[in-house]
């Protein structure tokens, strides 16, 4: 029985929700392992759409334990909100496990990124403004507080009474911004530590175990391998490894358990946040895709970037966390704008004429290669199509594009998205399978 990592083989936003919510009704056990607030899934279930940011989409099968990992920062606040919106749409929060061991994340974090962001002026990141960099920053200077903390007023106070301190004279030195009192925060962060403590739990322990056992278990990946803090576009990244290790780090399990890395690749790139971005187009195919794939954040709303689709960086992907299936979403998007010739960046040509496959490691390389370009005729679309199970019977267009994505990454593509709900797929490999 396999442990499955989903994971996003671009720059976030890839439609993982979908496949994780579909996953999930094989599965028993979903976890998330990292990121935090910063991620955005949409997901459409019995006619209804569904916004998750912490929440593991498994919560919407009803008997699926969902795990929030050590590896994820937490938004108590906003966790509370999310929780509070599923319970008023009917959803059973029951099966939620939160580890202890997962960094909290305090207005002071958000005031911070806030701060930095605005500070860069023109060379900013373009985060989410959720915390999340100064959050794993406390956590790697091996200064910040943990869920677990929260539960033992003695530990908590000197903890937070510290920090406060310390950011407060960042903010008003450095960035001249008002700071937070300490018994505010505590009184708030004690409250909600009291409404998530029934839920806290060794999720190290449930996981294994489930994983010993034989039950599925599935690890939802947040954000995508170009942000991964290591091997993403830095410094235009997100400050944790959305890559298939980090799945592993965040939720304590040995690489030998994973049998498989499901990555997932939109049919088109899209990408919001500042930093390089090869096949992006400023036109109306652009604005068309956009339009067509509802290519707004759903953490911040912000209208994404658009591009054709990049086999460059999807094979760097596939190489980076070993990569065994891949899912390909949004082919009716495609379709859906009418534009005659589709392109695939297959190469970047360098300045010196050469082309290659290799991803470049420096930022400045990846702002001077042009994309080297395959073009496919699109294809005609009916709604019908959403419906239909096999790949043989989408248009031969369609047909031909998801094979040059298999022949170019040497993965087989075992999952097509061919609409927004989620019976709109066409499974080629059962994932949760041998
Ligand atoms: P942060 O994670 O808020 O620090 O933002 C760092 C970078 O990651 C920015 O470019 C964000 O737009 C991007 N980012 C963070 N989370 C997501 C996500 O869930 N989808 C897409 N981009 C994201």
């Amino acid at each position: 029985m396999p442990a499955v990592v989903v994971m996003g083989a671009q720059w976030g936003d890839e439609g993982k929700g979908k496949f994780v919510d579909l996953l999930a009704a094989q599965a028993e056990v979903v976890v998330r392992a990292t990121g935090g607030a910063n991620a955005g899934h949409t997901v459409w279930a019995n006619g209804q759409q569904y916004k998750l940011h912490q929440v593991p989409s498994g919560i919407l099968y009803p008997g699926t334990l969902c795990v929030i990992g050590h590896g994820v920062v937490l938004d108590p606040a906003k966790l509370i909100e999310e929780m509070e919106y599923l319970q008023a749409k009917g959803v059973d929060l029951a099966n939620l496990r939160i580890s202890g061991g997962a960094h909290v994340v305090f207005p002071y974090h958000l005031r911070l990124d806030e701060a930095e962001e605005d500070r860069k002026g023109a060379n900013k990141i373009g985060t989410t403004r959720r915390g999340i960099g100064p959050a794993y920053m406390d956590k790697f200077a091996r200064v910040g507080i943990r869920l677990v903390d929260l539960l033992d007023k003695d530990e908590f106070l000197p903890k937070l009474t510290a920090q406060v301190e310390a950011k407060n004279q960042l903010l008003d030195r450095v960035y001249g911004m008002t700071g937070f009192k300490v018994e505010e925060l505590a009184e708030s962060y004690l409250t909600y530590a009291e409404r998530l403590r029934p839920y806290m739990a060794n999720t190290v322990e449930l996981v294994n175990d489930a994983i010993d056992d034989g039950r599925n278990v599935l690890f939802e990946g947040a954000q995508g391998h170009l942000l991964d803090i290591d091997f993403g576009t830095y410094p235009y990244v997100t400050a944790s490894h959305p890559i298939a290790a980090g799945a592993i780090i965040g939720a304590g399990v040995g690489p030998t358990k994973i049998n498989k890395v499901l990555g997932i690749v939109k049919a088109y790139t899209s990408r919001v946040g500042e930093g390089p971005f090869p096949t992006e187009l400023f036109d109306q195919t652009g604005d068309a895709i956009r339009d067509k794939g509802h290519e707004y954040g759903t953490t911040t709303g912000r209208p994404r970037r658009i591009g054709w689709l990049d086999l460059v960086m999807v094979r760097f992907a596939c190489r980076v966390s070993g990569i065994t299936d891949l899912a390909v979403p949004h082919l009716d998007t495609l379709a859906k704008t009418g534009v005659d010739t589709l392109k695939i960046c297959v190469g970047y040509r360098l300045p010196d004429g050469t082309v290659t496959k290799e991803f470049p490691v420096g930022l400045k390389a990846l702002g001077q290669v042009s994309p080297v370009y395959e073009e496919l005729p699109n294809w005609e679309w009916n709604d019908s199509l959403a419906k239909v199970k096999r790949l043989a019977d989408l248009p031969e267009g369609a047909q031909r594009y998801v094979r040059l994505i298999e022949t170019y990454t040497g993965v087989p593509v075992s999952i097509l998205g061919v609409g927004s709900e989620r019976t709109e797929a066409i499974y080629r490999t059962e994932i949760f399978g041998a």
